[in-house]
């Protein structure tokens, strides 16, 4: 097992403008709860057998208390940025004004981050929508896309030049397909329907608020964070080879052919009349607006295969694979990355999540998640492998920071680089922290 993490001399990778951080989302850490609106996730944690261990995201981390030590604690890693999310509930009054209190936090956190020189890579949407927008119809209603434009535009005025990068959504698949089509994420709602509509609210959202960042945040970069989970065949019969690329069309091309064609993929057309979206004209001209990055999630693979009834079947992951069931296959990022780069004219890229579950142990005070430590090798290797090939990567976030709100997992898989004790709040860098933070003084 690697107990090293390491990357070839020559490798891009090692050059200082290579940006390395770390990555949190604001419902997963924050808590403080009592200081702004309720959101679609206090909702569902609050309904029965949602959340695995019935845990909420009322204190997390704590990060709200605590995140002037936090801070250290990312600086104290060595990182060039943090990828943080702001949480609309916190920062929007149901009047839809801003909230100078909720303001203010991320103010001191964009400021204090300023002072150490860290970048701040800002995502508008990590999936915790106010609860009374939900109630008028949440990601189904399209004025939804309007009011994330309005708060995009009032939260970029009020933060100024204090951000390097604006990324509008988090992964709009879980949003729309966990949360509306098959109902595991908030807020639960069942149907293919309302899947297909709520992604396209909330690329219609994206490219919305592209329009006014552009405008308030000239200097900053703006793009995008989406998840691949790349799909694979079971066998190369032609009807398993099918299945997995319509897996493919449904839940990866979905989200980016929109982006750079301005079109969903065919297969919208073998959708029935009843669960198509609700396409205006002049709406994949909005979703399509230029991109200054991309940032793409990568955790694992899916394998699928044909089947009598269904367009596709998934199979049950092959080991290895982590504590959450994700199977380790790095080859499937540098496919992605390379595949992605043949298929579409691509900005720059950011790896904005990559990290794995471990049933990490605190012995003697230390973390020694070597298993950890060999995901990220291998990960690093993959991304690097695609660099070689032409894909112009300008930077990787580890997922996550600290252990945290694993949604519908809540607290019993962690992801940290830091080790949180939940019942002190006790912060320990795990031997992935320490291995990270050498790897980026290194260069
Ligand atoms: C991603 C989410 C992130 C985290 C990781 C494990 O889908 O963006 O919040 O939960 O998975």
């Amino acid at each position: 097992m690697t107990v090293k993490l390491s990357l070839p001399k020559s490798s891009n990778m090692l050059s200082p403008d290579f940006i390395y951080g770390v990555a949190t989302a604001a419902f997963q850490i924050e808590g403080g709860a009592n200081k702004r609106l309720p959101c679609i996730w206090d909702t569902f944690c609050d309904t029965p057998q949602k959340v695995i261990d019935g845990s909420n995201g009322l204190i997390a981390c704590d990060h709200f208390s605590l995140w002037q030590q936090d801070i250290e604690l990312i600086d104290s890693l060595g990182v060039d940025a943090y990828r943080l999310s702001i949480s609309w509930p916190r920062v929007i009054t149901q009047s839809g004004d801003l909230n100078t209190e909720g303001v203010n936090f991320y103010l001191n956190i964009l400021n204090a981050l300023k002072k150490k020189n860290i970048k701040v890579f800002v995502t508008l949407y990590h999936w915790d929508l106010p609860q009374h927008i939900e109630d008028s119809g949440g990601w189904l209603n399209r004025d939804t896309a309007y009011k994330f434009r309005d708060y995009a535009d009032l939260i970029s005025q009020a933060f100024g030049d204090l951000v390097h990068s604006y990324a509008t959504l988090n992964e709009p698949f879980c949003s729309s397909y966990l949360g509306y089509e098959i109902g595991i994420h908030a807020p639960g709602k069942i149907g293919q329907a309302n899947g297909r509509k709520a992604a396209h609210h909330l690329l219609l959202a994206h490219g919305l608020a592209m329009q006014v960042l552009n405008k308030n945040s000239p200097n900053s970069q703006h793009g995008i964070v989406l998840n691949f989970t790349p799909c694979y065949p079971q066998s190369n019969a032609e009807a398993d080879q099918a299945a997995s690329r319509y897996a493919d069309d449904y839940f990866n091309q979905w989200y980016i052919k929109p982006l750079f064609d301005g079109e969903y993929p065919e297969i919208i057309n073998q959708i029935s009349n009843e669960n198509q979206p609700d396409i205006q004209p002049g709406d994949m001209e909005i979703i399509a607006h230029p991109l200054d990055f991309l940032g793409v999630n990568f955790y694992t693979r899916a394998i699928y295969k044909a089947d009598n009834k269904l367009p596709y079947v998934q199979v049950a992951p092959p080991e290895p694979t982590t504590d959450i069931g994700w199977e380790i296959y790095p080859n499937a990022l540098t496919t992605l990355l390379t595949s992605l780069n043949d298929k579409y004219t691509l900005p720059p890229i950011y790896i904005t999540e990559n990290g794995a579950a471990m049933a990490d142990e605190l012995i003697d005070g230390s973390i020694e998640d070597l298993d950890r430590i060999d995901y990220y090798q291998v990960h690093l290797n993959a991304v690097n492998d695609a660099i070689i090939k032409g894909v112009n990567v300008k930077g990787y976030f580890a997922w996550s920071l600290m252990d945290n709100f694993e949604w519908a997992e809540g607290y019993l898989k962690r992801f940290g680089i830091v080790h949180v004790n939940y019942n002190t709040q006790v912060r320990t860098i795990k031997a992935s922290g320490y291995e990270y933070k050498r790897l980026i003084s290194n260069r």
